[in-house]
């Protein structure tokens, strides 16, 4: 048996810049409640969103994620020749195959980066910066790019009074790479397969193909059960993350949990006893739930409001479709 050497990268790894991208089009409440028998008050007073936004015919999933990203190297001072893969995550992307990633490894300009694309819904970024953060201290690249993207409006049935004013556009970047100190924590990750129906596309594209009114298989979603599942069980994620971290409660200063409806987020911060003093991000009242792009667009958010500071220990907790989860404590770049 010939001995096989094996690679080990940089002791510690980080997230070293963001860079988001929201769309143009912002969609207040009033303009989706017509179709949906719905109210305002109602959508502010039972998720917390006042608006959102989707994007454009030209305001793509690919050129989106570029934006996003261009701002994210800036930021990390990384240039995209130094980025050996890039990881995106997104549902909306809307081929099969390829996967979009290697669209954009090539238009950032990488030297022909390793890229694909992950399918974990809304846990997708942190999913993402899990396996980045993996890969820098393994030594299978020396920095990522995580992206997470998604053009839900595509998928949306604005006549469906339980998403038709939930999902959003948008996209969010991290660059990830080597650190002195530990930058990103041990991931907490799981699913759970019994509750695979409860958010899904409507139906299988060959039963699209076969139907004789073939119509666009929206997103679907079972919404209470959603929100009592993640309003008790990704608290204990939230722990778990912290204790993995090594990372009191009382050292945190900002939590970003994926941006599902505002309840969610007070149920998960009264469960965990989060202190008074650690921030909260709240981008879903103008940004409604953009799924694998709502914890980067959050947390840039709160970087650019002064709510999150160069060197502040955030908590991530992200959690959607499949049901998919993941959750780790980073420092904020
Ligand atoms: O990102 C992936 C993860 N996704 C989530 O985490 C989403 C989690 N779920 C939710 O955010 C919430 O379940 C929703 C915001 C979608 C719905 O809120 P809810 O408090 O769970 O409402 P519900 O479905 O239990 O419905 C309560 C009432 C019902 O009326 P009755 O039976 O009490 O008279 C519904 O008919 O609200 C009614 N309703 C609406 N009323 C006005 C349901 N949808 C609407 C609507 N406008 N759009």
């Amino acid at each position: 048996m010939a001995p096989i050497r094996q690679t080990t990268g940089a002791s510690h790894a980080a997230i070293l810049g963001i860079g988001t991208y929201r769309p143009s089009r912002i969609i207040p409440n009033a303009e989706v409640v017509e179709a949906i028998d719905s109210s305002d008050e109602w959508i502010q007073q039972r998720s917390g969103i006042r608006q959102r936004r989707w994007a454009s015919p030209e305001e793509t999933v690919q050129s989106m994620s570029v934006d996003a990203a261009r701002i994210a190297l800036e930021r990390a001072r990384v240039d995209a020749r130094q980025i050996d893969c890039v990881i995106v995550a997104t549902v909306t992307h809307m081929y099969q195959t390829p996967a979009i990633a290697t669209a954009i490894a090539h238009e950032l300009g990488t030297d022909q980066a390793a890229a694909f694309d992950i399918s974990a819904a809304c846990a997708g970024f942190c999913h993402g910066v899990a396996l980045a953060a993996d890969m820098v201290r393994g030594g299978s690249a020396g920095h990522v790019l995580v992206i997470g993207v998604e053009r839900l409006s595509d998928l949306t049935d604005v006549g469906d009074r339980g998403t038709a004013f939930i999902f959003a556009d948008g996209a969010g970047a991290a660059v990830v790479g080597p650190s002195d100190t530990p930058g990103i924590g041990p991931v907490v990750w799981g699913s759970d397969g019994e509750q695979f129906d409860l958010i899904r596309q409507k139906e299988d594209w060959r039963d699209v193909v076969a139907s004789e009114n073939p119509q666009m298989p929206h997103l679907v979603m079972q919404g209470n059960a959603v929100f009592r599942w993640a309003s008790f069980a990704m608290a204990k994620i939230g722990q778990q993350a912290l204790d993995r971290a090594g990372v009191a409660i009382d050292d945190l200063d900002v939590f970003v949990p994926h941006q599902a409806n505002m309840r969610i987020t007070d149920a998960m911060a009264r469960a965990m006893k989060l202190p008074e003093r650690v921030r909260i991000a709240r981008d879903i009242a103008e940004q409604g739930n953009t799924s694998a792009a709502s914890i980067p667009l959050a947390l840039d958010r709160m970087i650019e409001e002064g709510d999150a500071r160069s060197g502040d220990t955030a908590l991530l907790i992200a959690f959607g479709a499949g049901l998919a989860y993941a959750a780790q404590v980073v420092t904020v770049p």
